[in-house]
């Protein structure tokens, strides 16, 4: 057991490093640029780079007076065991507090400086290098009960910069700046471009979760947004490739298709149980077809309701993570199933498979967007996003992605309805002869609910099938 599990380790990292050293992997920092207003011997603009966690203001800026704790200058402990609190009073400037990098996550100092009542962090670098991005630390269940709730934003600063901040507040100046995120999404049309690079897995723990829940709170603004031509999305996965050397490996095997040109990790960490790797690639591919045929037939936005319905209707833990699930949900959703078949190809021919073939070229950085090496990312106008993965802070990154002025509706009031039901009942159950359908609009999409009706709650799982839980007046056929 031991053994295996560091062979894994061991072949994963193979497959990280034959990408990253095939295509020198870089890694963008989005900057946002701090502004010094005072005083006056320090003014000046800076570099800051945008933390992967908590809601930074896209669109917009914050001023705010920088304070740097007499203890707990690290922020790994709560500041209320020093009896510090940063609320600022009603009608003055919010509170930017200043830490020092080192001793624990990012995210844990930001969630300490947000419990103590401050409006954003900046976290000063405790080497001289260039900016990087806080990231937030990976699959830790401990961490991922904060970092869900950080809202504040949160800035790394160079070193000297942040000496610079120290001196002016240990001098006795009060220190004024401005974090302005106005141009962290570039906005040059009425249209916005965005990417995800998801994943089909839902198996994979904290991240998968957030991942799944975010899909399914976006839907209905993300079907909004397109189906009034507002933006166009494009889903993406990520695959790793099997070096030469280990095509015939068990571990390639199991986690490869199209002999080792595709993979991906084992769901469970486990070779000789439930899941492969393969089966993530081949359901993975199976949305990128999904997604190129609605795509052709004008109906992009169909992704959303396959990948939420896939989740919902044939999750790993029932052992329905399969192509006979899937074809279900393909047929529920009016999608032709012979042409998603025939654009996955063969996953055991010994050649290239064209749509996986530039899903992996799309992953190497290009412009002023870096490689994507983690999941989940978001890319807005060719710009990674920043921040939290929710609704309510994607959809502010996306607006703030329209020229001026030509934000849709949904940007300015946030008033997001859908009328999915009106077409193909949203493929949910439903019995025509007597008026009942599962499908009902809500405000995060169509859901397939079996339907209330006079008191009597029907029972199903809103797809394929719904009935009354009192079965004397059932009537079949
Ligand atoms: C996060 O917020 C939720 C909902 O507001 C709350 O139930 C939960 O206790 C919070 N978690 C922490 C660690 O504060
Ligand atoms: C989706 O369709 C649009 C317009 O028909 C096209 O411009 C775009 O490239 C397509 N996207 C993909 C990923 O095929
Ligand atoms: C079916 O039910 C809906 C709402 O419950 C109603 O608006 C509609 O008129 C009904 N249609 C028929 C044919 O009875």
């Amino acid at each position: 057991m031991e053994l295996r599990t560091f062979h894994h380790h061991l072949l994963q990292g193979f497959m990280l490093l034959s990408f990253i050293s095939n295509c020198c992997a870089r890694f963008v920092v989005e900057k946002n640029s701090l502004t010094v207003t005072s005083p006056e011997k320090i003014k000046g603009t800076h570099d800051s780079a945008i933390g992967n966690f908590g809601i930074p203001q896209y669109g917009g800026s914050m001023a705010g007076v920088v304070v740097y704790p007499k203890e707990n200058q690290k922020a790994c402990k709560s500041f209320g065991d020093f009896g510090i609190s940063f609320k600022s009073k009603p009608g003055s400037l919010p509170t930017f507090v200043l830490v020092d990098r080192g001793d624990c996550f990012f995210a844990l100092k930001v969630w300490n400086v947000q419990q103590a009542g401050a409006s954003a962090v900046l976290v000063a670098d405790d080497i001289e290098e260039a900016l990087i991005t806080m990231d937030n630390p990976e699959e830790d269940s401990s961490s991922a009960k904060y970092i869900e709730n950080i809202t504040i934003p949160s800035a790394l600063i160079e070193k000297t910069f942040g000496e610079t901040l120290k001196k002016a507040i240990s001098g006795g100046d009060m220190v004024n700046v401005n974090l302005d995120w106005r141009e962290a999404v570039p906005h040059p049309d009425d249209r916005v471009e965005y990417e995800l690079w998801t994943n089909s897995n839902d198996e994979c723990g904290v991240k998968c979760d957030m991942l799944m829940a975010f899909v399914k709170d976006f839907k209905g603004a993300a079907q909004i947004l397109e189906k009034g031509g507002y933006t166009q999305f494009t889903p993406h996965y990520i695959t790793w490739y099997c070096p030469q050397a280990f095509t015939l490996s068990r571990q390639c095997k199991s986690q490869c298709i199209n002999r080792g040109r595709y993979c991906a990790p084992d769901p469970e960490q486990d070779f000789s149980s439930g899941y492969e790797g393969k089966d993530v690639v081949i359901e993975n591919l199976r949305q990128l077809c999904v997604f190129k045929v609605a795509n052709e037939t004008n109906r992009p936005w169909v992704w959303w309701d396959y990948v939420t319905d896939f989740q919902i209707r044939c999750p790993m833990k029932e052992k329905k993570y399969n192509k006979e699930c899937a074809d279900v949900v393909i047929k529920s959703l009016g999608l032709d199933a012979k042409k998603i078949e025939k654009c996955m190809g063969d996953p055991d021919a010994d050649m290239e498979n064209p749509v996986l073939k530039e899903e992996q070229d799309a992953q190497v950085g290009k412009g002023s967007r870096g490689d994507v090496t983690i999941l989940p990312t978001l890319v807005v106008n060719n710009r990674q996003y920043r921040g939290k993965l929710a609704k309510g802070a994607v959809l502010k990154a996306i607006c703030a992605g329209f020229e001026e002025t030509t934000e849709p509706a949904v940007c300015l009031s946030g008033d997001v309805e859908t009328n999915e039901c009106l077409e193909n009942n949203g493929g949910c159950w439903q019995d025509k002869a007597a008026n009942l359908t599962a499908c009902r609009d809500t405000f995060r999409g169509r859901v397939c609910e079996c339907p209330l009706v006079d008191g009597v709650q029907f029972k199903g799982d809103g797809y394929s099938h719904c009935e009354r839980e009192n079965q004397d007046f059932i009537c079949t056929d």
